[in-house]
């Protein structure tokens, strides 16, 4: 099978688009043959051998995927040869066939394609879970999201907008804020460009003049202290990822006079220690991907044959919502 491969830890220029054998079927796992594949900013740190779990080369990198079920591992019944599913792994997905726990996989709700199924997975469930279980975000309520225009960022832009809050967004271009605009977003602010309010602090202050209720962060930097500082009385602040390289250091007397809540989210532990909220959320939120009322913003698509150039631009931070890999040529 065609697959990319990272034969060495390093930046996207060393994933080379190779033929493979296909990974071995095993007990309690399925084979997919793959439709679309998304990127996601961890599959950047994964190559880079900067995630929180080191995986030795040579691997297939590719964390989220769709396509149809080719073959079923021993003991496996949730899901038969043929239906069309999406789903998420560490590695693999950026190739002809993954194969992956039952569990990983979701079936895809008749007429979404392998495209849309596969931009669908990550992103939008971070931000879900985020909103719903963390933030909690109410109807009415003041919205602030930053990297607004990438994969996390743009999803929660989404949700937030179909929860009833005020989103505001702040991202870097006017393609980025464009994007959060047609997804809900009210109030648009580049961060690269607010010197003349005063910096962001000055900017949100001027869109929101009675504080905002949520911060959502997958950004970090220096954008997160303003953001916080943009909060009112009793707002809830949720550190997500870290995008821009660096992890803020929030002074905690900002806290104090806030009555704020500093809350976090990580997948892995939120789905050990929260599982029944996990499985609310994300049958609510796959009925919102059923029903057309959440459909995920493509903002590329690459061959396969380009995925080193596909990681590139989610590296650089120049994506429009996801970047999405094309495996088959097919989207249906
Ligand atoms: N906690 C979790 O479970 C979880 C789950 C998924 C993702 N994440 C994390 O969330 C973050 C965002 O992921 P994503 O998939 O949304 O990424 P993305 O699509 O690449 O978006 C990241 C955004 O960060 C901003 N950014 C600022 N400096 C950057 C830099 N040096 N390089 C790249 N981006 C930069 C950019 O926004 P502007 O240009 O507008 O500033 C960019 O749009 C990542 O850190 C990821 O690891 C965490």
């Amino acid at each position: 099978m065609r697959a990319a491969v990272c034969a060495e830890h390093g930046g996207p220029g060393v994933v080379r688009v190779e033929d493979v054998p296909s990974p071995e079927l095993v007990p309690g796992h399925v084979r997919v043959r793959v439709g679309a594949a998304a990127v996601n900013f961890p599959d950047v740190l994964v190559i880079t051998d900067r995630y929180q779990v080191s995986v030795p080369t040579p691997f297939v990198p590719g964390s989220e995927f769709a396509g149809v079920v080719a073959a079923v591992g021993e003991g496996v019944d949730r899901v038969r040869v043929g239906d069309r599913v999406m789903g998420s792994a560490i590695v693999g997905g950026f190739a002809q066939e993954v194969v992956v726990a039952a569990a990983a996989l979701r079936r895809v709700p008749d007429g979404v394609t392998d495209r849309v199924a596969a931009a669908f997975g990550v992103a939008h469930r971070t931000a879900f879970h985020v909103l719903r279980s963390v933030a909690r975000v109410q109807p009415g309520e003041e919205l602030i999201v930053l990297g607004a225009g990438g994969g996390v960022g743009l999803a929660a832009v989404q949700l937030g907008a179909h929860l009833g809050a005020t989103v505001t967004a702040v991202a870097s271009s006017s393609a980025k804020l464009e994007a959060a605009a047609a997804h809900g977003a009210t109030n648009l602010i580049d961060h690269r460009s607010t010197e003349a309010s005063g910096g962001l602090r000055g900017a949100l202050r001027g869109v929101l003049s009675d504080g905002a209720d949520v911060v959502v962060d997958p950004v970090g930097g220096d954008l997160s202290e303003p953001a916080l500082r943009a909060l009112r009385w009793g707002g809830r602040f949720v550190t997500v990822g870290y995008a821009s390289g660096t992890i803020p250091h929030i002074p905690l007397n900002l806290v104090l006079l806030k009555g704020c809540q500093v809350l976090g989210f990580e997948f892995l532990s939120f789905a050990t220690h929260e599982p029944e909220a996990m499985a609310r959320n994300e049958a609510e939120l796959l009925a919102l991907l059923a029903a057309g009322t959440v459909v995920p913003h493509i903002g590329v698509v690459f061959p396969l044959e380009d995925v080193a150039d596909a990681l590139q631009l989610v590296a650089d931070g120049q994506a429009v919502g996801k970047v999405v890999i094309d495996i088959t040529g097919d989207d249906s």
